[in-house]
């Protein structure tokens, strides 16, 4: 018997090891692109900034379209339907402390969704928003 490894094992022991370290890193994502990284991974694809274009913009059987509150681009403040609050711009190279907190971005997915699409935006969705936000430059 002998404990030698194939070089193809070999290499899969390093790529293992690999993804178990950047695990941690991942969780901890505080930029646009590393939440961007995350969206993707767990969609398994990249995400397609002219699709999330698209579904930023359309309506989704209901009232409103991300658009509504957002503005289109939204590199200028928007506005909320409802309450008219200001709603600082959503593209993160016009206010950087857009995406730099997962939790919050998570929340206002979730409840933004379930209010133009009556569900959750699944992690293909957001991956594609958020290819197109992070695109949107001065
Ligand atoms: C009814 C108004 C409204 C609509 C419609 C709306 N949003 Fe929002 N959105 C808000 C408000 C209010 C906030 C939280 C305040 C803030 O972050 O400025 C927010 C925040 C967010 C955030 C958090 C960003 C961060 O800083 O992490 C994301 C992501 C987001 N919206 C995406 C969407 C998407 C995608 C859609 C369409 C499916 C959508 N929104 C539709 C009002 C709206």
């Amino acid at each position: 018997m002998t404990s030698t490894l194939s070089p193809s094992q070999g290499l899969r022991r390093h790529w293992l090891g690999a993804a178990i370290w950047l695990l941690p890193l991942a969780a901890a994502a505080t930029g646009a692109t590393d939440q961007l990284a995350g969206y993707e991974s767990a969609a398994g694809r990249r995400g397609n900034a002219a699709q999330g274009e698209a579904f930023f913009t359309a309506k989704h059987g209901r009232e409103w379209a991300c658009a509504s509150c957002h503005g289109v681009p939204p590199t200028k403040p928007g506005q909320h339907r409802s309450t008219g609050k200001a709603i600082a711009p959503l593209a993160p190279a016009f206010e950087p402390k857009r995406f730099t907190e997962p939790a919050k971005t998570e929340k206002w997915f979730r409840r933004n969704c379930n209010d133009v699409l009556g569900r959750e935006c699944n992690a293909g969705e957001k991956a594609d928003v958020l290819a197109w936000l992070v695109g949107l430059k001065p």
